[in-house]
């Protein structure tokens, strides 16, 4: 899809961790196209994500649903939307445990309106359109120590309602394509971090915690493995899969760096402790083992050679500096932290979890 196109391009949950980094890449590197974010602002959602962009003139931002089909027929008929990159969800394991349905409402009812509201507004005329879905590796289940990476062919196995409603999100998005011919595409990309994301992941969260001299709870044994992706190559890996990946193919995203829980916290330690001039380490006695995760994943692993073979792209950012700069950002934002938990967030109880 060449980008030269006068696009007009709907993004969901663009006021989200993610979505914010997507639409602020997009508004920078397009300012030809037509930026609308479409967000319902639930307590992951924020437009002060998106304060330093929110007066430029190819920005526009509406609040909505991705459930309410009928706003959404209205809204790609009346702005003659022709492009879509979809990441409003619920995205937390932990509340996915807690609030299951919310979980299936949101990823799969929510994704399917969106489908069904592109595939009859653009009603067969797919020359030009692009539905491009954003999803995660956790659709793929657990590996072993040992295993090789996830790949595109790897069988879907999710454990979790997140991940088992992601997977059910990509599955129709596959089957609107095969069925009907939506000119769609798909990303499952692995765990993100960087600025604006919400304080309860645990890269923020153990930022944070430390900072305030608060435990910094481990799931089970602290040796479950993720692989950690800066948040802005996942936007660039987005833009180069939205402009020339191949239709109906799905692309897997990752950072090629796997990290245990425990060792990842002790890093961030290092870090917060180095930039807040304590002794370095002296924050490890914040460290608490709590009850595990139920079904909890043991290890996600990618293997992104496909979107490197197929579109050049890879990870630019080091997991050093990436990490650096983020606990930089997190230091510097305390009011940010302040206005996204206000009122709606109630922190991790690690008493709570120990006495379970
Ligand atoms: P997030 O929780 O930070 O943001 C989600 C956004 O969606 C929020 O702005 C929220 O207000 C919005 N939203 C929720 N329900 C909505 C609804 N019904 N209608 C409209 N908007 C709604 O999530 P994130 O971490 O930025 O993840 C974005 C996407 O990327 C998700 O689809 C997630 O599954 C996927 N993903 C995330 C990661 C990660 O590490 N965070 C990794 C791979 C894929
Ligand atoms: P998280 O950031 O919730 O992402 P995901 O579950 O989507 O991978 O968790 C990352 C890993 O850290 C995961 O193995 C669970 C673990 N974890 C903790 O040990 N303590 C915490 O407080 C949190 C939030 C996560």
């Amino acid at each position: 899809m060449a980008d030269d196109l006068q696009r007009c391009v709907l993004v969901t949950g663009g006021a989200g961790f993610i979505g914010s980094h997507v639409v602020r890449h997009f508004i920078r590197r397009y300012p030809h196209y037509r930026i609308i974010n479409y967000d319902k602002l639930t307590y992951a959602g924020s437009l002060s994500n998106l304060a330093d962009v929110q007066d430029a003139p190819n920005y526009s931002f509406v609040h909505g649903d991705i459930c309410d089909l009928d706003t959404l027929r209205f809204l790609l008929r009346e702005r003659g939307i022709n492009a879509i990159i979809h990441l409003a969800a619920e995205s937390h394991v932990d509340r996915s445990i807690q609030t299951p349905l919310l979980f299936a409402h949101t990823n799969v009812i929510g994704t399917l309106s969106l489908l069904q509201a592109a595939c009859e507004c653009w009603d067969g005329q797919w020359e030009g359109k692009r539905f491009l879905h954003v999803s995660t590796d956790e659709v793929y289940g657990s590996l072993k120590p040992g295993d090789s990476p996830f790949n595109e062919t790897t069988a879907y196995s999710p454990h979790s309602p997140y991940s088992a409603s992601k997977a059910s999100s990509d599955h129709f998005v596959k089957a609107y394509h095969d069925t009907y011919g939506l000119p769609v595409v798909l990303t499952n990309c692995s765990n993100n971090y960087g600025p604006y994301q919400f304080p309860e992941k645990l890269i923020p969260l153990s930022i944070c915690n430390i900072c305030n001299n608060r435990p910094i709870p481990i799931y089970g044994n602290g040796q479950n493995v993720r692989d950690w992706l800066y948040v802005e190559d996942h936007a660039c890996a987005i833009d180069e899969v939205f402009h020339r990946g191949r239709d109906g193919a799905s692309y897997n995203i990752g950072g090629v760096n796997e990290w245990k829980n425990i060792d990842l916290v002790k890093l961030l330690i290092r870090l917060v402790d180095e930039q807040l001039g304590r002794p370095i380490g002296s924050s490890e006695r914040l460290i608490t083992y709590v009850a595990d995760r139920a079904g909890h994943d043991i290890r996600y692993a990618i293997d992104a050679g496909k979107i490197q073979r197929e579109l050049g792209w890879k990870p630019r950012r080091s997991f050093e500096s990436g990490l650096r700069d983020t606990v930089k950002w997190y230091l510097e934002h305390t009011e940010w932290v302040q206005e996204v938990t206000h009122g709606v967030y109630e922190p991790y109880d690690v008493e709570k979890y120990n006495r379970s």
